[in-house]
């Protein structure tokens, strides 16, 4: 992938120049991680490089959102199976102040928009908890349809909550 550009942020490959005290503190906040499972663990350095080596010679993506002054302010992640032909899609937006700018959203349909433009692929996924509402509204706006929910898969603060599945199709 070569960096793309949208109306409001810049995806570039995350490198190991990324891996700093602040991306490892995204990882770490409460506030971030509140509806992933990231927030069973805690992060390092170590993590995270183990994780970011875990994309080396795959057919996965981590991706770095940036502003167009260069600030990372969150990652994505794609999985392909290219047998199938499928690429599932995740972000985080963790510098919070950027949190309901249009940078999530923007960095989403710039995502979607490059991978339903490949020809290997022909159906992009996310799935997210319906409480996340966020992310809810930045998949439907994307236009991505629900496909599926998985009533009461996941606890959060104790409470069974749905999981949301959600795809688009490349034609
Ligand atoms: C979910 C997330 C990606 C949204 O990104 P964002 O940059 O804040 O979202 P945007 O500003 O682009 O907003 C997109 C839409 O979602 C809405 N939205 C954003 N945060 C919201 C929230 N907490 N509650 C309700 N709606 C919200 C926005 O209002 C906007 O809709 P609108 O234009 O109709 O008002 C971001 O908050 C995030 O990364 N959170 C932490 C990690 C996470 O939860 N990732 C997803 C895991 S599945």
């Amino acid at each position: 992938m070569n960096t793309l550009r949208g109306q409001k942020v810049i995806l570039q490959r995350f490198t190991l120049d990324d891996v700093t005290d602040t991306y490892i503190g995204w990882l770490n906040d409460p506030d971030v991680v509140r509806y992933s499972n990231q927030r069973f663990r805690r992060h390092d350095y170590d993590t995270c490089l183990s994780y970011l080596r875990s994309f080396d010679d795959g057919p996965n993506l981590f991706v770095s959102v940036r502003t167009f002054g260069g600030e990372p302010i969150g990652t994505m992640t794609v999985y392909r199976s290219l047998p199938h032909g499928t690429a599932d899609v995740g972000i985080l937006i963790g510098k919070k102040c950027f949190w309901g700018g249009g940078f999530g959203q923007d960095a989403w349909n710039l995502m979607l928009g490059w991978l339903l433009g490949q020809p290997a692929i022909r159906k992009v996924t996310a799935g997210t908890l319906a409480c996340n509402r966020g992310m809810v509204r930045v998949m439907e706006r994307s236009g991505m349809e629900l496909e599926g929910v998985r009533r009461r898969q996941e606890l959060v603060d104790g409470e069974p909550v749905d999981l949301m599945l959600y795809g688009k199709f490349a034609r």
